[in-house]
């Protein structure tokens, strides 16, 4: 099949960062170091490090230019009221709360509002969010539509809440023991897949109904809003930015990790209008992350968030960060490689233990993919399967498996060209061809909570 479309980034290159292909020989050993775990390798010996789009974007000659007007006043700096007024243009929202990161927004939030025993809803829950419900005791339940788990077939939404399923629970657990309801967008641990305004719209009704506060989870809006644009009747001729507000008009507030969708390195905010709730999250800011005006942040990094939504939302940008992404799916498609469709706008999903049949789930073949393509190819990716989402039964200390065994190919934004995505699909079509180059694994050690991150393996 030709390539009808080659996504042209719509940007030219103004500084270079060197990187490095280190020989096979030299990724072997960095691999027993590393303890088969590729959160353990040292970014420099990466070629190709697709590892995450969180906090890995290029950031614009207008964002670094914004870092030199850093006000890094403790209190009241001006930075803050930039990024105020920057976040507040497009969330919409009364409260804005700096914070170093995502999770420190999850776990400000749920802090103060989630306790033991209590329900969290979201379509499903990112990983460091269900940590963050689960370190208060609570259960992290998730309620996306069947469609989601059946990863072929090809529909607009897969990202929605099954509202049905969500009434049903609430009638049932009662409102008392659900204090929030979350709704990531885009929904990054089930394909990376868009929510519908419809959605959204009803989820919001029931909420409100059963007075249950609605929050999203907002790392990924802008690409969220730009495939509410593209799929979704009645949207075409709406800009990014009155399909955002739209969005966030049906909620309560959000979490949002500044690190994807405001295109830098670091950052986050809580953003809400409840006023108690607000100075609530501010007390505990404080004894955490920093005073109101900051969060955790230095005054620039403020900044770079202010100038990093303005351009995050630009059609031109979207436009090219999703081609480029659905480029790269196009190209295992030629050859059949299996992916979770449709494309997810930050990244391709390789099914895994359809890629490698020849690894049994027990010996975790998402795992042994990201392995072979950084031993074979210096690319590194990350397992989103059963070393991430498994679980030991209590009973029998049988492992259960998720429903997806995914490797995840993030693209970070802005930062890899055409070529190097040629090159990555090059090295996926090479090891689809040689599975034998992948091996099972069987865990060493393991931490009770986010395992992946410090899981120790062996090779079998
Ligand atoms: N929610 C979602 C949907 C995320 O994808 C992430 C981070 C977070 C919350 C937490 O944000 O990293 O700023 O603390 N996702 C990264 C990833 C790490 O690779 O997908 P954070």
């Amino acid at each position: 099949m030709a390539i009808k479309r080659i996504p042209v980034e719509p940007y030219r290159i103004k500084v270079v960062e060197a990187i490095r292909k280190n020989t096979r020989e030299e990724r072997e050993e960095i691999l027993k170091k590393a303890g088969f775990n590729v959160f353990n390798i040292p970014a420099e010996e990466i070629f190709i490090d697709l590892l995450t789009d969180s906090g890995t974007s290029a950031m614009s000659d207008r964002q670094w230019g914004a870092l030199m007007i850093g006000d890094e006043s403790y209190a009241g700096a001006r930075s803050f009221y930039n990024f105020e007024k920057s976040v507040k243009d497009v969330f919409c929202f009364k409260h804005i709360i700096p914070v170093h990161q995502g999770r420190a927004a999850e776990r400000i939030l749920f802090q103060s509002s989630v306790k033991k025993g209590d329900y969290v809803i979201n379509n499903i829950h990112f990983d460091t969010t269900r940590a963050n419900v689960e370190l208060r005791s609570a259960h992290a339940v998730d309620l996306v539509v069947d469609e989601a788990y059946d990863p072929l077939i090809d529909l607009p939404f897969k990202g929605n809440m099954d509202v049905k399923r969500l009434e049903e629970f609430i009638e049932e657990k009662g409102r008392n023991k659900i204090p929030l309801v979350m709704m990531t967008i885009t929904n990054n641990s089930g394909g990376g897949q868009p929510v519908s305004v419809e959605n959204i719209r009803k989820v919001s009704r029931i909420c409100k109904h059963h007075k249950i506060p609605f929050f999203f989870d907002a790392c990924r809006f802008a690409e969220n809003a730009f495939y509410i644009k593209k799929r979704e009747k009645g949207y075409s001729d709406k800009s990014i930015l009155d399909i955002s507000r739209e969005m966030f008009s049906y909620a309560d507030g959000v979490t949002m990790s500044a690190k994807k969708d405001a295109l830098v390195n670091i950052g986050g905010f809580i953003a809400l209008n409840d006023d108690s709730l607000a100075e609530e999250l501010k007390s505990i800011l404080i004894t955490g992350e920093g005073f109101s005006t900051y969060g955790g942040l230095a005054g620039r990094d403020l900044e770079a968030i202010a100038q990093g939504l303005k351009e995050v939302i630009e059609e031109d940008y979207l436009e090219y960060r999703t081609a480029q992404v659905a480029y790269l799916a196009e190209l295992l498609e030629e050859v059949g490689i299996p992916y979770y469709k449709p494309v997810g706008g930050s990244a391709v999903y390789i099914l895994a233990d359809k890629f490698l049949p020849n690894i049994p789930r027990n010996n975790y073949p998402g795992w042994a993919l990201t392995l072979a393509l950084y031993r074979e190819f210096g690319i590194r990716t990350v397992e989103i399967g059963t070393i991430m989402f498994g679980k030991k039964d209590e009973k029998t200390g049988k492992e259960i498996f998720p429903e997806l065994e995914l490797v995840r190919l993030a693209i970070p934004r802005r930062v890899y060209t055409i070529s190097h995505i040629q090159y990555v699909a090059e090295a996926l079509k090479r090891l689809y061809k040689e599975k034998n180059k992948a091996r099972g694994l069987r865990i060493v050690s393991q931490s009770p909570y986010l395992r992946h991150f410090t899981v120790r393996l062996e090779e079998i």
